[in-house]
């Protein structure tokens, strides 16, 4: 059954990926800042399931699929790890826990970035779907988290219907989500 049409919150993952705050060098700012996000444009009930994990691409596979497969989420959102660097190897954990790659969503938000940084460039983020949960990366720098979600979140809702994910609305006028049709159910 749908988590919505129970009155269940459903479950959304917040993956932090960085050595130094996994070592406890640095706070975590990236995890915080998307919950922010989503508390600020959700207006359906959800609860986060955050993590944090060092660039190693077991311990990201890992968490991905224990936050989809075990935790029950509809959406896992990852922080830093996607750049150019021997150890950003976000993408590649998220393409080998992935049955599909949605290409869109990085192509979209490096184009908004680069209105911000030349160096947007830089960031291999990506998306993908594993069974009913969509899966986006973010670079690390917390002020990128709502110049991305922006961008792409307005499909984020839709994208989730036609995966089979729940029914997720958001706050108007803050975010409107576009939905061109009702899903087949
Ligand atoms: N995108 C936005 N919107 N804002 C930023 O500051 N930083 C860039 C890029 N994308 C940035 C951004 C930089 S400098 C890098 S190296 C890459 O994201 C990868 O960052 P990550 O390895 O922390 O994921």
């Amino acid at each position: 059954m749908c988590c919505m049409a129970a009155g269940m919150a459903c479950h959304i993952g917040i993956l932090t990926v960085s050595d130094r705050v996994s070592r406890g060098e640095y706070a975590d700012r990236g995890g915080p800042a998307i919950d922010d996000y989503l508390t600020d444009v959700l207006s359906s009930p959800w609860k986060a399931v955050a993590r944090v994990v060092p660039d190693e691409l077991p311990r990201v596979c890992d968490a991905l699929c224990d936050m989809v497969d075990n935790a029950g989420c509809c959406l896992v959102i990852t922080t830093g790890g996607t750049g150019p660097a021997p150890r950003d190897i976000t993408p590649e954990a998220t393409e080998s826990v992935c049955q599909k790659m949605m290409p869109g969503f990085g192509e979209l938000m490096r184009q908004v970035s680069l209105q911000k940084v030349p160096t947007a460039i830089l960031s291999r983020q990506t998306a993908g779907i594993r069974g009913t949960c969509l899966i986006v990366n973010l670079p690390g720098q917390p002020r990128a988290i709502v110049e991305c979600l922006d961008a792409v979140f307005p499909a984020i809702p839709y994208c989730l219907d036609l995966i089979g994910g729940p029914y997720l609305t958001t706050r108007e006028p803050r975010l409107v989500a576009y939905r061109p049709k009702k899903p087949k159910k």
